[in-house]
């Protein structure tokens, strides 16, 4: 499979990248410094050297075209001011999906936010601002006709992955590695029945191909007088 990546140097991206290539898929994204082409490189993963923001829509398409799949993990991260995070997480997913369409590629993974995340605390307006954005670019993808997904984790950290998660339509905010993020994405992408669905993922205790089958449990219709999947 090939999966492009927006946001493949950063700590997700770079695990998906990471994971993909090792099972023989072919990931492929974009960087916007020289030393993230060769330090990817050598860990097996082709990039393009290119900035979200400042390519066109054509020149998005152009990179990506072939692919047989789309994952948007960038963000500003809080490094850059507010508006960076609005041209990079509110605005940039909906034109690489525009790019997408444009191309010819239909699966788009989209990592977003869980929208309640620390309510019960008192986040300052940058992180508020970040949560408007990240809000209206799942609005966007949600209106095109790709296959999308969008997959809300939790707080992320660098502990190792367990290879297990909380995976569902609505969960509670706790927190979840990068590492089973990484391997989330990757289980969804290989999982092409489910589309068009808002997931939330925090850490857990269920191994990540079983929660994904309980999921697909979960989705099943109930049936007039009978009870659903789970
Ligand atoms: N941090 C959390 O607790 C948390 C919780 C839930 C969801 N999320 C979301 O999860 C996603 C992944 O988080 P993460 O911590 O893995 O992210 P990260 O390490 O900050 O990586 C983001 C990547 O996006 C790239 N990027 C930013 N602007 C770009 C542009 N204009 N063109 C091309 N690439 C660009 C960055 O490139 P450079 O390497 O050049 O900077 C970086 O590699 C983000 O969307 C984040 O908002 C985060």
């Amino acid at each position: 499979m090939k999966v492009f990546i927006i946001g493949i140097a950063g700590g997700v991206g770079r695990r998906v990248g990471q994971q993909l290539a090792t099972a023989g898929d072919e990931p492929t994204g974009l960087v916007r410094r020289p030393e993230q082409v060769e330090a990817l490189a050598s860990g097996g993963t082709r990039t393009i050297l290119g900035d979200l923001v400042a390519m066109s829509v054509d020149e998005l398409a152009d990179a990506m075209r072939g692919s047989d799949a789309i994952v948007f993990s960038a963000g500003a991260g809080g490094k850059e001011n507010d508006a960076a995070t609005t041209r990079i997480d509110g605005d940039g997913p909906g034109k690489v999906a525009a790019a997408a369409e444009r191309a010819g590629i239909r699966r788009f993974v989209l990592v977003s936010v869980f929208p309640e995340a620390w309510r019960e605390r008192r986040m300052d307006a940058s992180f508020e601002h970040y949560m408007v954005e990240k809000k209206k670019a799942e609005i966007q993808l949600v209106q095109t006709s790709l296959d999308w997904l969008i997959v809300r984790p939790s707080a992320l950290t660098t502990e190792p992955g367990t290879g297990r998660v909380d995976l569902g339509l609505a969960k509670v905010h706790v927190e979840i590695t990068r590492d089973d993020v990484a391997s989330t994405i990757v289980a969804l992408l290989r999982s092409p029945d489910l589309s068009r669905l808002i997931l939330e993922v925090t850490g857990g205790t269920v191994p990540i191909a079983e929660a994904i089958d309980d999921l697909r449990q979960a989705l099943t219709p109930i049936a007039p007088g009978g009870s659903g999947g789970q």
